[in-house]
This record gives C-alpha cells, sequence and structure tokens, in this order.
C-alpha cells in the first residue's frame, strides 16, 4: 500500500505558549483510507489537521504527503502543492457567496487554468455523486446547510486531491444532514478511492471511519481500527472516549 501521509515526530509550540500543543507525534496514512482523528478539546486535533494541510508550519518533525516533505517546502511551493493535492472541508463550509454552486465546485480547477471543458466534465461527475446536479445553478444562500456541506465536498475532490482533509465536517450539520454527507464522504472514499482524514469529536461521524486515532495532550493515545458493523465500532469508540476520561467538546 502506498502511503499518503506521514507524520513524523511532529512538535508543534505555538508562540507565547509554554506547552507544547504537538510532542513527538507519529502516525501514517495509507492511500484509500477513511481516517478519524480524536480527542478531547485542546488535545491537539486542530494543529495536527493544520500542520498536514499547510495551513500552518510544525516546530519540528517531518511530514511527507505522497512522498513530498512539506516541512521543506517554500511558500510558492506550498501553495502550489496545497491547490494541485489537498482538498478541504471546513465546518463552516467555507463557499463563496457571490459565485453559484457550479462556480465555487469548480473553483480548484479554475484556479489550475483547466479547460472550461475540463472543468464541466469534473465538476458534473462529482455533483452527481453528491447528488447536487440539480442545484449547480443556485447560490449557496439559496441551498440548505446539508446541500451546502455537499458542495463544499465536491469542490474538496474535483481535483483529485491526493487527500482530503475536513475539520469537524459535520459540526454545524444537524443530523440528517450529517448522516447524508458522512454517506458521501464513505462513497467517495469507496467508489472513487478517496483517502480521507477527518477530525471529529463526535463518535457517530467517527463511526464512518476504517481506523481513528485517539490523541491527549498532543501525544498518540490509541489507535483502532474497525473489523465490526459500524454499529458495534460506535460502541467501541464511545468505550475508548470514556477511558480518555476528560470531557470531549
Ligand atoms: N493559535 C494558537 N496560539 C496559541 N495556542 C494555541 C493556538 N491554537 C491552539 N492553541 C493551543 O494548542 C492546544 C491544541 O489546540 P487545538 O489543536 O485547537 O485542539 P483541538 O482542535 O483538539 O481542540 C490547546 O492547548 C490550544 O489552546
Ligand atoms: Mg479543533
Amino acid at each position: 500500500m502506498k502511503s499518503i501521509v506521514q507524520v513524523d515526530n511532529v512538535k508543534k509550540v505555538y508562540k507565547k505558549s509554554q506547552s507544547p500543543a504537538l510532542k513527538n507525534l507519529s502516525f501514517s496514512i495509507q492511500e484509500g483510507e477513511f481516517v478519524g482523528i480524536m480527542g478531547p478539546s485542546g488535545s491537539g486535533k486542530t494543529t495536527v489537521l493544520n500542520v498536514i494541510s499547510t495551513l500552518d508550519q510544525a516546530t519540528g518533525g517531518m511530514i511527507k504527503i505522497t512522498g513530498n516533505d512539506i516541512t521543506k517546502m517554500n511558500a510558492n511551493e506550498l501553495s502550489d502543492f496545497r491547490a494541485k493535492k489537498l482538498g478541504f472541508i471546513f465546518q463552516d463550509f467555507n463557499l463563496l457567496e457571490n459565485l453559484s454552486l457550479y462556480e465555487n465546485i469548480a473553483l480548484p480547477l479554475s484556479l489550475q487554468g483547466v479547460s472550461s471543458k475540463k472543468i464541466k466534465a469534473g465538476v458534473e461527475r462529482v455533483s452527481s455523486i453528491l447528488a447536487i446536479s440539480e442545484l449547480l445553478s443556485k447560490y449557496p444562500s439559496e441551498v440548505s446547510g446539508g446541500q451546502k456541506q455537499r458542495a463544499a465536498a465536491a469542490r474538496a475532490i474535483v481535483h483529485d486531491p491526493a487527500i482530503i482533509l475536513a475539520d469537524e465536517p459535520t459540526g454545524a450539520l444537524d443530523s440528517k444532514n450529517a448522516k447524508s454527507l458522512l454517506d458521501a464522504l464513505l462513497s467517495l472514499n469507496q467508489e472513487q478511492g478517496a483517502s480521507i482524514l477527518m477530525v471529529t469529536h463526535d463518535a457517530y461521524s467517527a463511526s464512518y471511519c476504517q481506523r481513528i486515532i485517539f490523541i491527549r495532550d498532543g501525544e498518540l493515545y490509541k489507535e483502532i481500527h474497525r473489523s465490526c458493523s459500524r454499529e458495534e465500532f460506535y460502541k467501541e469508540i464511545l468505550d475508548v472516549l470514556a477511558n480518555i476520561g476528560t470531557e470531549f467538546a
């Protein structure tokens, strides 16, 4: 199996902060995996996602994505790498309000100068997977939260990134829309072979993953693989959370 993300002894110390947010954290993600990161509030989940997503810099250690060491890239190389290799889904959707859903989804391709014919084919392909083909001419303000988040998922996958990075993607959704987004992510993973790394504090969302990495105080706490039904995995996750023993937020 090909390694997509390799996090090796990563440290992160924020300026003006005494204790490190990440301490010698190591883990890897293989091609085609759907991996969750869980941990108590303040354990470093967002920090680890930010340093992998090149939005922030690690203080030490190495992070390789598709074999490229992103800790050694300069700003230009990073922005190029981010645009081509990474797909993002944020909690608050981050769709541009003055662009239609079609234009929002097309953005990663437009920014790379892809021809409009290829853009059309790409947008139509991902929109059909995410069941939003009928909504492409609408603006974000005209669709529901769940539809916005599916458009955000379409935008995250349209340029065929090496990995989709999602920070609490269901955080702003009600349970019905959360389920439909999770089903969409699962089908991107299983049918399109998309590799996904999702940070979540929600055990139900996490139960869609094949593997969960639990962190506590910036360190690896435990890793579990799913070898049972989703319902049983959900219970297994709740057990680990109860044992970490800190309140989740
Ligand atoms: N920009 C920042 N400056 C200083 N400290 C930060 C910053 N962002 C996060 N932290 C601290 O780093 C630790 C990890 O935070 P974070 O990664 O946001 O945790 P989580 O996403 O698991 O809740 C916390 O102690 C938090 O207070
Ligand atoms: Mg966070």
